[in-house]
């Protein structure tokens, strides 16, 4: 049994929780916010202790810790955590600075001791059964990769000025995808982005809505469009052509009635938000780090994976406000 301290009881800390809990490998031992009542009311629902994470990390009885807190303080709790011994699973991204998660990696490497960097896209079942396919050559050669990723709704622009932006803190996800399925890092990253959803979006110094193109050193392509406003729900969908055909995972919808009549054929929405589409998948992340942690063996998503997926973030942003494309070599 996975004894496991989570760092952070904010919004996904709750959902990471219920999977530490529910999972038959693992139990929650100690839960730690610096907001101390969020940590007492989560502990409470699990029968878990409220604990400093100071205390967690020096406490020998725990095996593994759970990284969700703010994104400023992913890279110096993963190195702490890491020096005492633990292995960890943390949210992306690793930092919002580039040179501060390599700093980290660098560190990190020196213990030998596995980070999870919380990818969870990865274990969606549609875009794994995807990432298979492709794998297993069923298409042939990729040869131009499509992701859409889409929000229902803008953040509030309080955390719009704290997110890092749209590149570090929404894209990110989409930089790691196109990683997975491509199989490697692209060469070159080109942006164009604007705020036309909410122009105080703009104001604060951030973007809404982006298209970015990536080129791989053989010549295949991959573009991600993401925006901060689709109106009928969360739209994630992955199209991948290849030289023998197509594979496309389409969104998950809230039901699967479709309604034929003379007025035309409807169906359901997309589900509304990561919370409700990726359950499943931060189900799955945790079972994959669980089953690493007790194996020994390299966990599927690693900090390295972290780190080049935020140099790419690096790279679009240098990209958007330089407009022109910049060598991933050069950030
Ligand atoms: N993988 C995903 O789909 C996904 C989804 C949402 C958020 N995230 C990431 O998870 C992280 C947390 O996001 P959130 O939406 O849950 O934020 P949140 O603000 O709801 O929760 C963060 C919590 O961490 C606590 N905290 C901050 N510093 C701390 C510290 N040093 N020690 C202990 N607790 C501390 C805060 O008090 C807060 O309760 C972010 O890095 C975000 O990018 C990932």
């Amino acid at each position: 049994m996975l004894s496991v301290g989570l760092l952070g009881a904010g919004r996904i800390g709750q959902v990471h929780a219920v999977n530490i809990a529910g999972h038959t490998g693992s139990r929650l031992a100690a839960v730690s916010d610096v907001h101390e009542p969020a940590a007492q009311a989560l502990a409470d629902r699990f029968g878990a202790s409220v604990a400093t994470s100071d205390a967690i990390l020096s406490d020998p009885n725990i095996d593994a810790v759970l990284i969700a807190t703010s994104t400023d303080t992913h890279a110096d709790l993963i190195e702490a955590a890491t020096a005492a011994g633990k292995a960890v699973l943390c949210e992306k991204p690793v930092d919002l600075s580039l040179q501060r998660a390599r700093a980290c990696q660098a560190t990190v490497a020196s213990t030998g001791k596995p980070v999870m960097v919380g990818f969870n896209r990865r274990f969606d079942p549609n875009f794994s059964a995807l990432q298979a396919a492709v794998a297993a050559r069923e298409i042939g050669k990729p040869e131009l990769l499509s992701i859409t990723s889409f929000d229902p709704a803008p953040p509030p622009l309080a955390y719009v000025k704290v997110s890092g932006g749209l590149f570090r803190d929404m894209m990110i996800h989409d930089f790691d995808m196109a990683n997975f399925i491509m199989g490697q890092a692209p060469v070159c990253v080109s942006a164009i982005a604007s705020s036309i959803v909410d122009p105080q979006i703009g104001e604060a110094g951030d973007v809404d809505t982006a298209v970015v193109t990536l080129t791989y050193g053989d010549g295949r392509i991959a573009v991600i469009k993401n925006s901060r406003r689709a109106v009928y729900g969360y739209d994630q969908r992955v199209e991948l052509l290849g030289s023998d055909g197509l594979l496309q995972a389409q969104n998950m919808l809230e039901n699967t009635v479709v309604k034929s009549t003379t007025a035309g054929v409807t169906g359901a929405k997309p589900t509304y938000f990561f919370l409700e589409r990726y359950m499943p998948a931060y189900a799955a992340e945790w079972s994959a780090f669980v089953a690493a942690a007790k194996s020994g063996s390299t966990p599927p998503v690693s900090l390295d994976d972290g780190v080049a997926a935020l140099a790419m973030a690096e790279a679009a942003f240098q990209s958007w406000q330089t407009g022109g494309a910049v060598a991933l070599s050069a950030v």
